[in-house]
């Protein structure tokens, strides 16, 4: 296996890199003095499987540059191109609206054209995700390294609550990862309208200390109505688990003011370089990515297995 990573990404490739066999591949991702983008790939890929470590997230050229890149491998005669897309962007337009793109499919059908052959990444956002992409794709659960944090920070006790409908099974993995009794998970019925978000809840019983856990924190809307409401219902103490910290805007930042203690969220976007990170904790995810690449390709020898 050859790991072809992009620079933003290299806080996991090098955990890669240091845990698994992996050849670092070299390439270069350029303009043309007409600004069009190339892809060049040193040295042979001839029948190797190759991994593509970035993000197809905005801005664009960041997608664009990854295809150009997975294309590029496919007609140098790659055996297996694998994108690692540890965030997977444009998999909440995954639902079927009159006269309106169904970005997911799209992104299925770029990759795919690109000769992307799988795609692995983290907590994808649902399941029609996965139809919709029409390329096998490997999400990967944080259910573990979170439950680690309920451990780590004696949040067994505390009530673990879904800020949607969506975000109720996610909660019930992480409760049975950490071996806490499943029982009910407080939820909120959201609806999302040209005037913002309708949140109706907590549906269940919270207590004083509460653990909310989502799939990604994007504007912040959602978690921000859920805490509000939550502080309506008594809550003192809000503990913040999501796996996608995409951080964008400014009104996320309103949680610091409704009892929000600490947010805790992975690596699977590279972090703003603007954020007070004083009360916010990074979690890799890293190593969940290596035990995958290792069991998809047995050639990839985990350091500990005696590989080098
Ligand atoms: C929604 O289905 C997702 O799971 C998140 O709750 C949501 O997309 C987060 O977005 P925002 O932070 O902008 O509310």
């Amino acid at each position: 296996m050859a790991l072809f990573s992009f620079p933003n990404y290299e806080h996991i490739a090098r955990e890669l890199r240091s845990t698994l066999l992996l050849q670092g591949g070299q390439f270069t991702i350029g303009r043309y003095d007409n600004q069009e983008l190339y892809a060049k790939v040193q040295g042979s890929v001839t029948g190797e499987h190759c991994l593509i470590l970035g993000s197809i997230a905005p801005p664009d050229e960041q997608m664009l540059s990854l295809i150009l890149l997975a294309h590029t491998l496919k007609k140098e005669e790659a055996g297996k191109v694998t994108a690692v897309l540890p965030y997977l962007a444009y998999s909440r337009q995954d639902k079927e609206k009159p006269g309106e793109s169904l970005g997911t499919a799209w992104i299925g059908s770029l990759l795919k054209a690109s000769g992307v052959d799988l795609v692995i990444t983290v907590d994808v956002h649902s399941e029609r995700d996965k139809k919709l992409l029409c390329l096998p794709v490997r999400s990967l659960s944080t259910a573990r390294i979170f439950a680690e944090v309920l451990r780590n920070q004696s949040l067994t006790d505390a009530i673990i609550v879904a800020p949607d409908n969506g975000a109720i099974s996610r909660c019930e993995e992480v409760k049975n990862a950490a071996g806490i009794p499943i029982g009910e998970t407080p939820y909120f019925e959201k609806r999302r309208t040209e005037q913002g978000i309708i949140h109706q809840g907590p549906v269940g019983r919270v207590g004083a200390r509460v653990v909310i856990i989502d799939d990604m924190l994007d504007t912040g809307g959602t978690l921000v109505s859920a805490c509000e409401k939550l502080r309506e219902a008594g809550v003192k103490e809000i503990y913040i688990l999501v796996t996608h910290g995409l951080f964008t805007g400014s009104q996320w930042t309103k949680v610091w003011s409704l009892g929000v203690k600490r947010i805790f969220c992975t690596d699977t976007v590279p972090l703003r370089a603007d954020i007070d990170t004083t009360n916010i904790s990074i979690l890799s995810v890293a190593p969940l990515i290596a035990g995958e690449l290792s069991s998809t390709d047995k050639t990839a020898k985990r350091k500990i297995a005696g590989g080098r």
